[in-house]
């Protein structure tokens, strides 16, 4: 079973729902505009974006958030200079080889979701130490979207599920969400609840886009090197304020609840 959906579905929709989302995912946007600001290099804002995920990942793990996704680089980020794209990837290097044993010790299982395709192989033997490492950790799961694209992975999944058809594995007809779901490289993590974007931006960017088909989306002025946890608890207040239907009704107010 991938998940337990008891919190989604309309029949239960008046259930209380949770106050701090289990699964929080962030577009880390503004880096170059934090930098360009100060008339520094965009390598100093990515660095810099670099320590405000550090901060993030230990506010999550003390707000009791359970899942946390974040975007550090797309499939088309390729489309930018082969300095930055090289500075991008030196900051991966460096964050893994310097944070991956504190995160351990913080009990943090770190996944990677992206294509390991057109990586250095050095990159991708990284990624495959720190999950497998990590791969027993308990504590906070942290998914790094590297080299991700939704489309792209939705694009494998079905070619997978084609695959599995063609081999007459699957029945095309039994194809519903959750047996579609298990080809996508998020199958076993519940989709996010909150997704928040900083830098003032509002779109997905191609992220996600299946999973936060129910995430209720926070959209935030501050640049990614300035997010902190007070900025991140402020994005957990505007989502307690949010009523969440799945298309069902709105929950009573909790008067009218005691009533019935
Ligand atoms: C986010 O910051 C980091 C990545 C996309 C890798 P940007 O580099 O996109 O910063 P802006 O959007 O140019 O300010
Ligand atoms: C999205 O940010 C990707 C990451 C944060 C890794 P971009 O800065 O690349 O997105 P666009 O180009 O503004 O849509
Ligand atoms: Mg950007």
């Amino acid at each position: 079973m991938k998940r337990d959906r008891t919190a989604m579905r309309g029949d239960v929709a008046c259930e209380e729902a949770p106050d701090v989302p289990r699964h929080v995912a962030i577009i880390m946007d503004g880096n170059g505009r934090w930098a360009a600001k100060r008339g520094l290099p965009r390598l100093e804002g990515h660095r810099r974006g670099v320590e405000a995920l550090r901060r993030t990942v230990r506010a999550a793990i003390e707000l009791d958030i359970r899942f946390l996704t974040i975007y550090s680089f797309s499939s088309e980020n390729w489309r930018r200079p082969a300095q930055e794209i090289g500075d991008l990837f030196g900051l991966l290097r460096i964050f893994v080889r310097r944070d991956l044993a504190d995160l351990h010790a913080r009990s943090v299982r770190v996944l990677f979701i992206g294509s390991r395709e057109g990586l250095p192989p050095d990159i991708a033997g990284l990624l495959a130490e720190a999950e497998n490492l990590t791969r027993d950790n308990k504590g906070l799961t942290l998914v790094v979207a590297f080299n991700y694209g939704a489309r792209q992975e939705i694009l494998a999944a079905a070619r997978a599920v084609a695959e599995a058809a063609l081999r007459r594995r699957i029945e095309p007809g039994t194809i519903d969400e959750k047996a579609f779901e298990a080809f996508l490289e998020t199958a076993d993590i519940p989709d996010p609840d909150l997704l928040i974007r900083t830098s003032g931006e509002q779109r997905l960017s191609n992220f996600l886009l299946w999973q936060a088909a129910y995430a209720e989306l926070v959209f935030m002025p501050v640049l990614w090197p300035d997010f902190d946890r007070a900025a991140l608890e402020g994005a957990l207040l505007e989502f307690k304020r949010r009523d969440r239907r799945f298309g069902g009704l709105a929950a009573p107010a909790p008067s009218l609840k005691e009533r019935a």
